[in-house]
């Protein structure tokens, strides 16, 4: 049988559920990018791509080379191709101006470039993690873009996707349709179908989060991961295992391929922000995967999909994977 390649797909697509041309130019030219990324990601030491910048972004971390590098290489590959109206980044304070010197198109983009950062020097997978939006009618106004025209809820997304840089570089893509998985190929240079309808079983024995934090929690998820951790001779009668990569997109691949509950709550750590992972470019792109590949994903008490941004970085508590334990996750904060 001949291989599907992403392009294939994307054209299919287009034919069977009318995918807007630009759209799969679009996708196509992201998936390009992520190919130039997992090439940087590859090279470590012997390309200098290691190590911390001197800079931070507007969290307040210190920018890896390769957060900087991701960036750039996403920004130049989907400048120039007229279909976007603009972009945002986790690396940068506001949303990015399509230079004047280029049409501008109907979508935005929102990307995460390089997650996972603390793994970088350690040579564990990392990935890139995006969301694209419509633009907002603007009355065919094409000035300057402000951060107003990407605060919409995850629901509105038209496609989302991420990269993982593992073992294989691969390229998880949703047009809302279902959720399919890309192998990158190297001596071809193409992303090839591999894993056609990924699902997420409904029922889990894996759990993820950073227990470091336990003593931040609020109390449901302290009572929750206190069952987990009761295992068989607890309420849930079963034993459950523990895995934490801290790059969301290995721990959200992980669930992908064989089910799990990834967890990253809110703490009393910094009481102002609920969470660490960030609802436009993480938890959005992430929790509409999963639910299209059948999971579910709540803050704890609403579906992330339905939350209304209120501003570009903002954080979210987040507990998406396999939809039996979501549930009961998300119960015992309404409790
Ligand atoms: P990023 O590298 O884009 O800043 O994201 C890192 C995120 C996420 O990938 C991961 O789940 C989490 O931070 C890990 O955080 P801890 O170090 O607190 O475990
Ligand atoms: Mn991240
Ligand atoms: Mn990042």
């Amino acid at each position: 049988m001949s291989r599907v390649t992403l392009s294939r797909y994307l054209i299919e697509q287009t034919r069977s559920h009318n995918t807007p041309a630009d759209l799969r130019f679009l996708i196509e030219v992201v998936a390009r990018a992520c190919k130039a990324i997992s090439h940087q990601v590859s090279k470590g030491a012997l390309g200098g791509v290691l190590g911390s910048m001197e800079t931070e972004n507007v969290q307040g971390e210190v920018q890896k080379k390769l957060d900087v590098l991701s960036n750039e290489i996403l920004l130049e590959a989907n400048e120039w191709g007229g279909h976007l109206a603009g972009m945002a980044s986790e690396e940068m304070d506001n949303a990015y101006q399509i230079p004047g010197r280029y049409p501008k198109g109907a979508y935005l983009l929102v990307f995460d470039p390089l997650d996972g950062s603390s793994n970088i020097d350690v040579n564990v997978s990392v990935g890139t993690i995006f969301s694209v939006l419509r633009c907002p009618d603007r009355n065919g106004e094409c000035g300057d873009l402000g951060e107003e025209a990407f605060l919409q809820p995850g629901t509105e997304q038209v496609a989302a996707g991420y990269a993982i840089y593992g073992p294989q570089t691969m390229l998880l893509l949703t047009l809302g349709n279902g959720v399919k998985g890309f192998t990158l190929d190297r001596e071809l240079g193409s992303f090839v179908l591999t894993h056609d309808d990924i699902r997420v079983p409904e029922t889990t024995q894996e759990f993820a989060i950073n227990m470091s934090n336990q003593r931040h929690w609020e109390a449901p998820v302290q009572r929750y991961v206190g069952e987990l951790l009761a295992g068989e001779t607890g309420p849930l009668e079963k034993n459950y295992n523990m895995r934490w990569i801290a790059s969301m997109v290995a721990d959200v691949h992980r669930i992908l391929t064989r089910g799990g509950l990834f967890m990253y709550p809110r703490d009393s750590r910094e009481p102002e922000k609920p969470g660490k992972l960030r609802l436009m470019y993480e938890a959005n792109p992430m929790s509409f995967i999963i639910e299209q590949a059948g999971g579910a994903a709540t803050n704890g008490s609403q579906r992330i999909l339905d939350i209304q941004p209120t501003s570009l970085h903002q954080r979210v508590a987040v507990f998406l994977g396999s939809k039996e334990e979501v549930e009961r996750v998300t119960a015992y904060h309404q409790e």
